[in-house]
């Protein structure tokens, strides 16, 4: 493994961290162990180390060591400490989410939210990355890899807009709950359904079918369209005007749509160059079972595309479903952001990171793999879809000892890769 070996190991321990502080909420559901921590802040700090610590990172790097060996330079000093900034960034504010969750404190005269700057530095540091992916692509041709993570940076931007906006507010004398829970959602959704999401496909491209398609696929017009409506649907129900529901339910039906596709071509590219160029994966289930459990690179995509596709069927339903709104449905919006961030893209990020760095980086994988599966099924029975005469007082114990599972894998996974020779 290359000398950029540190960052996938610090973001790995952020992974490890985020995913104690998640089994930890739990327990406090549980069990109503807190340590006198506010579960709310708990959950913030959670999903902020998830996205600022482990995603985010790990997708710079390994997006700049595949544009590094796409262009034949080497892989940039400047990302190492892109990344590694953002990794401290991220562990920065972290205490602050836990202690305080977005709440602003006194500091002298003025009244700060504490995380919330911390976060915003965070953001200054990404931009950094854009610029040097910017400078690194310039004079490439345009290949479906490379528009693939044009348009995730620029989410990751836009993004970041609606996270600059709410800061806003305030100076601008707004105090409408309507704005500030737009801008979250705005922030939150396009950063997770279009930087996330879009730029795991880019890697899943990169991997499985680096030249095998031209760059671009109307599907891809169908994701840019919706995907800027959909932060309606994170909004109270009351908070949303009649007119934005039904564009938000269309767009959010146009993203599934258009992932359906590339979950579709991604899926036929995982058995292709088998025995030959282009030749397909033949023997059906058995075929397919076997090449996951073998040392088969391209097969550890086939799971993380399932998920992907559990998703977009959600939310295909959802988009559909008269008079179901998003934000009323708590534990069914966890168990849709839990197939998308930990089923498809933290998989996506463990397969990808298995092609760059080799097999040694990512000892234990199936056990991750299989224990992400787990809590993902742990969450079904906290939703309404799951059948009340199957309901009792296990639900809360049992999910919160399995979210302690991936928790125990990663951390396998980060001790194994220690080992020098990997
Ligand atoms: C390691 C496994 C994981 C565990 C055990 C876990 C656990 C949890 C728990 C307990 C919650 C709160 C549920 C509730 O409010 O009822 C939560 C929410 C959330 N998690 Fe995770 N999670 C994991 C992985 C991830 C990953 C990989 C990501 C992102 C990359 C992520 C992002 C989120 C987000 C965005 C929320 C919702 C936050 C909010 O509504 O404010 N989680 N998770």
């Amino acid at each position: 493994m290359a000398e950029d070996r540190w960052l996938w190991r610090g973001a790995l321990g952020c992974l490890i961290l985020a995913g104690l502080t998640g089994a930890f909420f739990r327990f406090g559901l549980g069990y109503g162990f807190t340590l006198g921590l506010d579960l709310g802040n708990v959950r913030h700090a959670h999903s902020h180390l998830m996205y600022l610590g482990w995603a985010t990172p790990t997708l710079f790097v390994l997006m700049a060591r595949q544009l590094s060996a796409l262009t034949g330079r080497p892989f940039s000093r400047a990302v190492k400490v892109v990344v590694g900034a953002t990794l401290v960034g991220a562990l920065a504010a972290y205490p602050l989410f836990l202690a305080f969750g977005y709440r602003s404190v006194a500091l002298g005269e003025a009244r700060v939210p504490p995380a919330a700057v911390a976060a915003g530095l965070n953001m200054l540091v990404w931009y950094g990355f854009v610029v040097w992916y910017a400078r690194a692509r310039r004079g490439q041709r345009l290949t479906r890899v490379l528009l693939f993570w044009d348009l995730a940076l620029a989410f990751l931007v836009l993004a970041s807009l609606g996270a600059w906006g709410l800061t806003m507010l305030k100076p601008l004398g707004i105090d409408d709950p309507a704005w500030s829970t737009a801008l979250t959602h705005l922030f939150l959704d396009l950063f997770s359904e279009g930087w996330f999401v879009l730029a795991v496909l880019g890697l899943a491209y990169a991997v499985l079918k680096p030249d095998g398609h031209k760059a671009g696929h109307w599907s891809l017009w169908l994701i840019c369209i919706g995907l800027p409506t959909t932060f309606a649907l994170g909004m109270p129900a009351s908070l949303v005007p009649p007119v934005l529901k039904v564009i938000a339910r269309l767009g959010s039906l146009l993203v599934a749509a258009g992932l359906l596709v590339h979950v579709w071509i991604l899926w036929g590219a995982v058995g292709e160059g088998k025995g030959g160029e282009g030749e397909r994966e033949r023997g059906g289930f058995g075929q397919v079972l076997r090449s996951f459990f073998s040392h088969d690179q391209r097969a550890l995509w086939r799971i993380p595309l399932v998920l992907l596709w559990a998703k977009l069927i959600v939310q295909l339903v959802l988009g559909l479903w008269p008079g179901v709104w998003w934000s009323e449905l708590h534990t069914l919006r966890i168990l849709y952001l839990h197939l998308m961030l930990l089923g498809f893209v933290t998989l996506g990020l463990v397969a990808a990171a298995t092609y760059v760095w080799g097999r040694a980086a990512t000892r234990g994988r199936l056990w991750l793999y299989g224990t992400v599966l787990l809590v993902i099924a742990s969450l079904m029975p906290l939703t309404p879809v799951w059948p009340m005469a199957w309901r009792g007082p296990w639900i809360l114990p049992v999910a919160a000892w399995i979210a302690l599972a991936p928790v125990v894998a990663a951390a396998w996974m980060l001790i194994a890769t220690a080992d020098k020779r990997g």
